[in-house]
């Protein structure tokens, strides 16, 4: 039986990875990070808690002997290393933390990986962030497009992503950069847009609350659904050589579209929607949309979900969660 062992296993994506990981077969393992409202902590994996509840123990990115005695016990086949403070308006208000997590926390994983499991395979969970404004002349990001992030999220990503390029080169690591563009579910954070949007609609529609308040309406997103993308994860690890490959749906919508679909689909008038300078960050990634024909054409990796499947699916939630 092959192992895995998931930091951030009871983030959006970490919960999906572990679901798939054991549909196929895997034993997985996962690292959660303290917090001090534990029965909280596990709701996204939660139908699969059964499963795993022995294998989850508790370690923190920054904490290098945490890391050292799960990895050199367990020495998994497969590690992914999803965890980090993601919120990219968040990490202008913490960067220091935001880095310690994705800087500090990727060299520790790799260094436990160089020192005392050197047959592991890692996955590194790279970000369309590190691209900040540079846009190829056909309008796409792709892996060789210049990497000049905007914020201390994306900033911390790209020290990250370099340095699993080079603990492959130096120490013939199996270390893989995912660059993953915007993907998204019912399990995202809600103080992510798409999440924020959807659950925020459905509230306004069951007279919950009265507006939904934004920042920047015209930036553009190539979002994509969580459960597409962490079989994309697993098929860049299984690949026969470590290599970096952007993940997207190659097609981008502006906030405002999101939006409009949304308020349309609930027929909710659209003066509802209100602008507050709170959400607005001080640097601003204007348009992302990727090129995945690199993934495509090693692994045959393509997204199921359509963007309006995605959303609607986000809406469903909702509207069983808000009826309860
Ligand atoms: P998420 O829902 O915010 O999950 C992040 C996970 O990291 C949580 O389980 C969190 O635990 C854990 N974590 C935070 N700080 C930690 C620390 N110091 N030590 C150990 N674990 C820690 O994020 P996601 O959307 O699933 O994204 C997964 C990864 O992909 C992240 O690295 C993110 O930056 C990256 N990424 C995401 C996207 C996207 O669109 N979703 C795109 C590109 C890249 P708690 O919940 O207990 O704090
Ligand atoms: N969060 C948020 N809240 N964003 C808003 C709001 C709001 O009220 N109003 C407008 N936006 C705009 C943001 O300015 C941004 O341009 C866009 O909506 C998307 O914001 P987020 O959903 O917070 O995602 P993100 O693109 O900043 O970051 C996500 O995607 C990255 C990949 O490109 C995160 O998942 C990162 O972890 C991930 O790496």
């Amino acid at each position: 039986m092959k192992t895995a062992l998931i930091t951030g296993i009871n983030g959006q994506d970490g919960s999906y990875l572990c679901e798939h990981l054991l549909q196929e077969g895997y034993k997985v393992y996962g690292i959660l990070k303290r917090n001090s409202v534990t029965e909280n902590q596990t709701f996204r994996i939660n139908s699969i808690f059964d499963e795993i509840a022995d294998n989850l123990e508790y370690a923190d990115l920054t904490d290098m002997p945490s890391l050292l005695r799960l990895i050199s016990t367990i020495k998994p086949d497969h590690l992914y290393n999803l965890g980090a403070q993601s919120h990219v308006q968040i990490s202008f208000n913490q960067p220091v933390y935001t880095s310690k997590t994705i800087s500090e926390g990727t060299i520790n994983l790799l260094e436990c990986i160089k020192s005392s499991s050197p047959k592991t395979k890692f996955y590194q969970a790279s970000s369309s962030e590190m691209f900040g404004n540079s846009i190829e002349k056909d309008g796409f990001q792709r892996e060789s497009t210049p990497m000049i992030p905007v914020s201390p999220y994306g900033s911390a990503k790209l020290f990250a992503y370099n340095i699993v390029r080079i603990y492959r080169k130096s120490y013939k690591i199996f270390a893989s950069n995912g660059i993953l563009f915007n993907h998204e579910s019912p399990r995202r954070g809600i103080n992510f847009v798409t999440n924020k949007i959807a659950r925020e609609a459905v509230m306004i529609k069951n007279g919950l609350s009265d507006k939904l308040v934004l920042g920047n309406l015209q930036a553009k997103r190539d979002w994509g659904h969580a459960k597409d993308y962490v079989r994309a994860m697993e098929m860049i690890l299984n690949h026969k050589e470590p290599d970096d490959f952007v993940c997207a749906t190659g097609q981008t919508h502006s906030v405002q579209d999101f939006c409009d679909y949304v308020f349309k689909k609930l027929n909710i008038p659209m003066n509802k929607i209100e602008t507050s300078s709170k959400y607005l960050r001080p640097y601003e990634l204007e348009e992302l949309k990727g090129d995945f024909s690199k993934l495509k054409n090693a692994t045959g990796w393509k997204p199921e979900y359509t963007f309006h499947e995605m959303i609607d699916e986000m809406i469903e939630h909702w509207e069983k969660n808000i009826s309860k």
